[in-house]
């Protein structure tokens, strides 16, 4: 088991920058998953800690040791890829045991006894003999899985090793791969641009964009406390709702309220909404966090429905305020909306967000208000005024 740091890494392919002073340090144990759009590093990221790749700039550490000019093999990682890369002409044991039967790292009894600890581990022990073209996807993923295992490496390294699985059997996988990191305790990283798969198997969670990093945090925190808009986006399906404003405040009793040309929502009092004041802002609501009422309400805005999308056990309402579309959710899925027809939808006075309109930068959180929870947006305000 081992830590993982990277410091100030920078890749470059010619005139291509992959990913740009990435600064971060995995703790020992953690299941750490590296999430974003496609082109934005991921892959890079992982390649560059295994040492597939070498970097154009700064350091990687692994466990005590400077890995930053060692190869792959004396790295202790161990790599699954997203197509598995396993040989077709060899059986899954032979596909296992490829290469640490001519590293001589180990005999021949203790290279069967780790073999068959990873089949039984991964339950494929009535496969071993089979070729890859006699397994199903789920089954060449665990061989593939298997190969890495046997090696018992300092770190895992996953690059989308799901994504060729079907959604069932991806589901399934995901908790096998949870209860293995929980019985090994292994350091993993591991890839995905699917941020539910993101959000159930992550310790932490990095969210990247365009080749640096937007936000390192734990699941639930990155969902509540968004650093910036493109993360309020990114993370949540559908996505939360943004739309411009302007913050203003005395309007009713000295509230701070969001002003937009067909509604006005009242924003919880917090510190961080002062230097706002005055200022365009988006601002961001969840789908769940905005719901149909029967009347207006404070806290409500009207939305004309354009359609909506029965999921069986909730209604996903698309509809628009002015030239933004939105999307609500209703709890009640038998409840019907006309397109065309206008509902009023209520938010959670908990869950408000703002965003600047220029840096995308998150710049107040509703939650807590007035309860003293630390609000991120808030601390980091305070931080940048003790810097200055
Ligand atoms: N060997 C290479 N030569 C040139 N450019 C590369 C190379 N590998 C990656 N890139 C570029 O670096 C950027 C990051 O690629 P990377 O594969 O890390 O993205 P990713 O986040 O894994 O994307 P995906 O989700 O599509 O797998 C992309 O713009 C890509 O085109
Ligand atoms: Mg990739």
């Amino acid at each position: 088991m081992a830590r993982i740091e990277l410091q100030d890494v920078t890749k470059r392919f010619d005139d291509v920058t992959a990913v740009e002073g990435l600064t971060i340090e995995l703790r020992d144990g953690e299941f750490v998953v590296l999430v974003g759009p496609s082109g934005c590093g991921k892959s890079t990221t992982l390649r560059l800690i295994s040492g597939l790749e070498t970097v154009s700039a700064g350091r990687v550490r692994i466990g005590d040791r400077d890995v930053t000019d060692l190869d792959a093999a004396q790295r202790g990682v161990s790599m699954v890829f997203q197509d598995y890369a396993l040989f077709p002409h060899m059986t899954a044991r032979r596909n296992i045991t490829f290469g640490i039967t001519s590293s001589n790292d180990f005999d021949g009894d203790e290279i069967d006894r780790r073999v068959d600890e990873a089949a039984r581990t991964l339950d494929i022990e009535d496969l071993l003999d089979r070729k890859p073209s006699e397994l199903s996807g789920g089954e060449q993923q665990r061989v593939a899985i298997g190969r890495t295992l046997v090696r018992d490496p300092d770190v895992f390294l996953m690059d989308e090793p799901l994504s060729n699985l079907d959604a069932k059997l991806r589901v399934q996988m995901r908790a096998e791969l949870q209860e293995l990191h929980r019985e090994l305790g292994t350091t993993t990283v591991y890839v995905t641009h699917d941020q539910e798969e993101a959000m159930t198997l992550a310790d932490r969670v990095v969210v990247m964009a365009g080749g640096e990093i937007m936000q390192v945090d734990p699941p639930q925190r990155l969902y509540d406390y968004p650093d910036n808009q493109f993360v309020a986006e990114f993370i949540g399906s559908p996505s939360m709702n943004v739309v411009p404003v302007a913050v203003e405040r005395g309007r009713r009793d000295g509230e701070y309220v969001a002003v937009h040309r067909d509604f006005e929502v009242p924003l919880p009092a917090k510190p961080s909404l002062e230097p706002v004041v005055g200022e365009p802002a988006n601002f961001g609501v969840r789908p769940e966090d905005a719901t149909p009422v029967d009347a207006p309400t404070e806290y409500s805005f009207d939305i004309e429905v354009s359609v909506t999308e029965n999921l069986g056990d909730e209604l996903l309402i698309l509809g628009s305020v002015g030239d933004r579309d939105v999307r609500v959710r209703s709890e009640n899925p038998r409840e019907e909306f006309e397109p065309g027809e206008t509902v009023h939808v209520e938010c959670d006075p908990d869950r408000l967000h703002l965003f600047d309109p220029e840096t995308g930068e998150a710049l107040y959180h509703s939650e807590g208000a007035g309860e003293g929870v630390a609000d991120p947006a808030e601390a980091a305000a305070a931080s940048r005024g003790s810097e200055s």
